[in-house]
């Protein structure tokens, strides 16, 4: 059987709270892809760079990055560099973002920057991954708008149904303001903890509210997976047999089918 793939696909991760596995998620997804061949572009939309310093990449290698690329017209073909991980590329973030919400405001066709930044460069990747910052502000929007779909990583904690309503509600409001914007892919629940109670209770609430749109693959609590990002090495690289590079080629699988499936 011959899988029916598209090529040239934009994923945001997205939630506006931090803490979620976010970053993890981005960089551990887009490593997963590699490995299995695709070519692929990390592009890191957070002032905390921790998607481009989990890759290795020092504080000097962050520029020029996605800032100088969003707010100041550089080259994305100068900006984008090679990872250590064959196949994976990346758009670096830095300190310099923190003030890209304010500075886009500002500018004409605020919400679409990113989009047509990012445009020269897509036809060479299969995956486009975008590391969002935690926050629901114009470098989110642009993300959106730029993606064909979004995943959201969440923990299963208290009023974690609540956020995530809300931050759905957010998303469909952005949709609706501004036309086509990516369309929901997944909701990842992340961090998760068996031995909790509140991980199998919110966990089962969540699967309940939202039931397909929820992936199979839940991400365990896994030490390696806080370690690997110092060492900056992906999961698959730090420890291919932790059950955090587990959880994560099982995402990565069901990622390829669900945008397959489309
Ligand atoms: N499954 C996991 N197991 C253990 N630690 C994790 C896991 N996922 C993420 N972390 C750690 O939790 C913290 C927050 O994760 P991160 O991916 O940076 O979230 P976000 O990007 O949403 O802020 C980081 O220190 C990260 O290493
Ligand atoms: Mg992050």
């Amino acid at each position: 059987m011959t899988e029916k793939r598209k090529s040239g696909i934009t994923l945001s991760i997205v939630n506006n709270k931090g803490g979620v596995g976010k970053t993890t998620s981005a960089v551990s997804l887009a490593a997963g892809l590699a490995a299995g061949g695709q070519r692929v572009l990390l592009v890191d939309l957070d002032a905390q760079g921790s998607a481009s310093l989990s890759l290795g990449l020092t504080r000097v290698d962050l520029h020029p990055g996605a800032a100088e690329v969003l707010l100041e017209g550089h080259q994305i073909r100068n900006a984008v560099r090679k990872s250590l991980v064959p196949g994976l590329d990346i758009l670096p973030g830095s300190m310099k973002l923190a003030s890209a919400d304010l500075a886009l405001s500002d500018m004409k066709g605020r919400e679409t920057v990113l989009k047509t930044a990012l445009a020269p460069v897509l036809s060479e990747y299969d995956f486009t991954i975008l590391d969002c910052p935690p926050s629901l502000g114009l470098l989110t929007v642009n993300a959106l708008i730029a993606a064909d779909y979004f995943i959201i990583p969440l923990t299963p904690d208290y009023l974690a149904l609540e956020g995530l309503v809300n931050l759905m509600e957010a998303v469909e409001r952005i949709r609706a303001g501004i036309g086509k914007t990516a369309a929901p892919l997944g909701i990842l629940l992340t961090l998760c903890d068996n031995r909790l109670n509140v991980t199998e209770e919110i966990g089962g609430m969540i699967r309940k509210h939202y039931g397909r749109l929820v992936f199979k693959t839940e991400v365990r609590v896994n030490v390696c997976l806080k370690e690997a990002p110092s060492f900056g090495k992906t999961i698959f690289d730090y420890d291919a047999a932790s059950v955090g590079a587990e959880c994560y080629r099982e995402l990565t699988k069901e990622v390829l089918r669900r945008v397959s499936e489309q």
